[in-house]
């Protein structure tokens, strides 16, 4: 058999089991798994010592963002080269109309910001922000290759709110074309009112910006994902919850699972490894987001969540602000732009505090950062699993060594970093995007504007994901983990060290 690129002689995770073996590329595809693959002229990577994963896809990014007054500080080559360097190959960011413009404009102007840029393949969610204007423009999208939808419950003032119209009123359109709606879930009028009686001169002074947390209690998140959940329900369409980050988020998500209820949820990891206690930090509000960090027993619920099926995505929502950006806030926690860098490190924090903290395996993890999100997002079985015919997008990482999260070395614009000194594994020594190296020995060596526009089919359509088992037994529609392959028991990591 032809082969360009032999990868040797690591632990290769795949859908059906992990072995120590060879993963054989012939273009930009994976062409043979096994062992001892040899092809005269191939490269060889050597793998040996090393986890052989599937290339992560980080679906909740922005981007160059217009938002809070000022534009977010990674752009697609800033952004791209920090994905790859933290093994991630595939983006999904947003793209949100500009004021007046239609779902076609927003496509556009997303497709040109990326374009000659990215150094990873990235396609967008479409957000719809006007429901009237543009519900009929949604079919028009889903026929160009676009098939997931996104309206936020909140942001008023952005001119991006949805109501409970517009949710009601796409969730039956993702029905009729079996796309799925993403939704930004807390509630608007709650919070307009909490921070309306917090916004006086004397509690900002006394708080300072720990009343973000303060003005965004649990019950703001979970009446909105109750409300959207109910949407679901009586209309029949796919939905998706995305940076879910309460306890009481992935209660509802259970339940609504045993009802048969089609509906997903992701979270970020950062709602996985920190808490609102960073608030009580000088620096606090640099860790300002929305939805915001929540209490430790939040965090437990959300790693609970992911092994019961309640979570079936971890992302990012990559959305970086430098600290010269977070100081327009000048004591004023409302003015603070909303968002942290993440692409960089989505893959070293999930695999040293969930893999190496013993809270999942490394199956397990491939699954919440690869496979699943390229199945519910219809970009499977072309991206999320190493499997033959799929793209070869692959990252090899070190099983303990770990690099100290230092910003002025990362490939971010930020100039700080919310895990900043912190020690993490799971940083890509090696990154394949397509069958072509993009980095190597950690640094980034691949061409920008090298990254592709993927277009899509509808990914988690009603039905397509059949009846399921929950972990307790509970029949499950709508959960991406419900009958995929159960990975057989690892090899053990080879020893050898780089
Ligand atoms: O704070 C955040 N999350 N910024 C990005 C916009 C959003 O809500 O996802
Ligand atoms: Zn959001
Ligand atoms: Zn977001």
């Amino acid at each position: 058999m032809k082969l360009d690129t032999i990868v040797k002689g690591g632990t290769v995770v795949t859908p059906g089991g992990t072995f120590v073996g060879d993963v054989g590329i012939a273009g930009e595809k994976i062409a043979a798994l096994g062992s001892s693959l040899d092809a005269p002229g191939a490269r060889i990577v050597d793998a040996a010592g090393h986890y052989v994963i599937p290339g992560v896809l980080d679906v909740h990014v922005h981007l160059e963002l217009p938002f809070c007054g000022t534009v977010s500080a990674d752009d697609y080559r800033s952004g791209t080269r920090a994905g790859a360097r933290g093994g991630v190959t595939t983006l999904i960011d947003f793209a949100i109309p500009y004021a007046g413009d239609s779902l076609a404009d927003a496509a556009n102007n997303w497709l040109k910001k990326a374009d000659g840029k990215s150094l990873i393949d990235y396609t967008f969610h479409i957000c719809i922000t006007r429901w009237n204007e543009h519900k009929d423009q949604i079919e028009g999208m889903v026929k160009r290759g676009f098939t997931t939808f996104k309206e936020f419950m909140i942001y008023e003032s952005e001119g991006w709110q949805s109501d409970d119209r517009a949710l009601y009123g796409t969730l039956e359109k993702m029905r009729e074309y079996g796309t799925t709606l993403l939704v930004h879930a807390e509630s608007a009028r709650v919070l307009d009112e909490l921070i309306a009686r917090h916004h006086t001169p004397e509690l900002m002074k006394q708080y300072g910006a720990r009343l973000h947390p303060m003005t965004r209690p649990n019950f703001v998140e979970a009446e909105a994902i109750q409300r959207a959940v109910q949407w679901c329900e009586a209309t029949g369409g796919n939905l998706y919850i995305v940076h879910m980050s309460t306890g009481e988020g992935a209660d509802i998500i259970r339940a609504a699972h045993a009802r048969g209820v089609p509906v997903i949820a992701e979270t970020c990891v950062q709602y996985l490894v920190l808490d609102d206690s960073v608030f009580e930090r000088e620096d606090g509000h640099l860790f300002a987001c929305c939805p915001q960090l929540k209490k430790p027993k939040d965090v437990e619920r959300l790693w609970q969540g992911l092994r019961g099926g309640e979570v079936s995505v971890i992302s990012t929502d990559t959305c970086t602000f430098t600290r010269e950006q977070k100081a327009m806030w000048e004591g004023d926690w409302t003015k603070i732009p909303m968002g942290m860098p993440g692409l960089e490190t989505l893959l070293p924090l999930t695999y040293t505090h969930g893999v190496l903290g013993g809270r999942m395996s490394i199956e397990e993890m491939c699954m919440k950062l690869s496979t699943n999100p390229a199945r519910i997002m219809g970009l499977a079985p072309r991206k999320g699993a190493i499997a033959i015919g799929a793209d070869a997008d692959l990252a090899i990482i070190h099983p303990t060594r770990t690099h100290a999260v230092d910003p002025s070395a990362m490939e971010t614009n930020a100039d700080w970093s919310p895990f900043e000194g912190w020690d993490l594994a799971g940083f890509s020594r090696t990154t394949i995007s397509r069958g072509e190296v993009i980095v190597d020995d950690y640094k980034v060596v691949g061409r920008e504007g090298r990254g592709v526009w993927l277009p899509r089919t509808p990914g988690l359509g009603t039905g397509d994901w059949g009846l399921g088992e929950t972990a307790n037994g509970a029949r499950s529609r709508g959960r991406a983990d419900a009958g995929s392959p159960v990975p057989s028991p690892q090899s053990p990591v080879p020893a050898g060290t780089r």
